[in-house]
């Protein structure tokens, strides 16, 4: 039996603005798919992500794909971590993972995302989010996820605004993210702020509605 509970999964529907949102597994055959994207928004995205060693581009060649795939599996399979694509459409736009899940009296866990910059501003990262935090407390059985932003992020401060998130406290110099130790946000959720599910919230504040 898989020692977690909610991997491999594929979750929703939910139709956003920009489409129908669907969040699944992530596959070594999203190699060309992931590498495109994360080339061609490099200054979308290196703004928001911890400073890696090797230069951009090498790092996100279509070849480094199927040994990170395989190690995000391995660490799903030993019930770390929940690696996942997110889709428009049927289409691969962006990754949600859920990492350092921690079990026993804890039951926590830290979620983090990217969506494409062509699709931005049509509600796809808050219906993936919602979709990831019902996944979150209900199969998986988690009673807390949190997050950490940086403060100038304004984009991804809304969609965890969006799905509810409450701000804890600013942690400082939390992160390396482009050659420096930058201060995130920390937000967090537990299960009893959740009456209902996330993703009902969403469809009742009209940013989603059921596919
Ligand atoms: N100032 C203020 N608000 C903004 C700005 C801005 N410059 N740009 C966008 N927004 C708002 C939009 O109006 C929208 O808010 P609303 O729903 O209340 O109208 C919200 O930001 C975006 O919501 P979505 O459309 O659901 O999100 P989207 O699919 O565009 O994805 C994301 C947002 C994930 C932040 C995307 O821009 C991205 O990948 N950015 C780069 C990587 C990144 O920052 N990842 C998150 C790191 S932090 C973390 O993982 C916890």
């Amino acid at each position: 039996m898989s020692r977690h509970p909610g991997w491999p999964a594929r979750l929703g529907p939910l139709r956003a603005a920009g489409g129908v949102v669907t969040v699944r597994s992530v596959r070594l055959r999203d190699a060309a798919a992931w590498s495109r994207l994360r080339v061609r928004d490099r200054a979308h995205l290196e703004p928001w992500e911890p400073t890696g060693e090797a230069p951009w581009d090498m790092r996100h060649h279509v070849s480094v794909w199927p040994g990170l795939y395989r190690s995000l599996r391995s660490e799903a399979h030993k019930g770390m971590m929940l690696p996942m694509a997110i889709e428009l459409d049927g289409r691969f736009c962006g990754q949600l993972t859920v990492g350092n899940v921690v079990r026993g009296a804890l039951r926590s866990a830290w979620i983090g995302y990217w969506v494409e910059k062509e699709v931005n501003g049509l509600g796809v990262a808050t219906a993936a989010v919602a979709l990831g935090l019902d996944h979150c407390f209900g199969p998986v059985g988690l009673h807390r996820v949190e997050a950490t932003v940086r403060p100038e992020n304004e984009a991804s401060r809304a969609v965890l605004r969006n799905v509810g998130f409450r701000e804890e406290g600013l942690l400082k110099r939390y992160l390396d993210v482009q050659g420096r130790f930058r201060d995130h946000l920390l937000v967090a959720m537990t299960v009893e702020e959740v009456p209902g599910t996330v993703s009902d919230r969403l469809v009742r504040a009209g940013r989603a509605t059921w596919s």
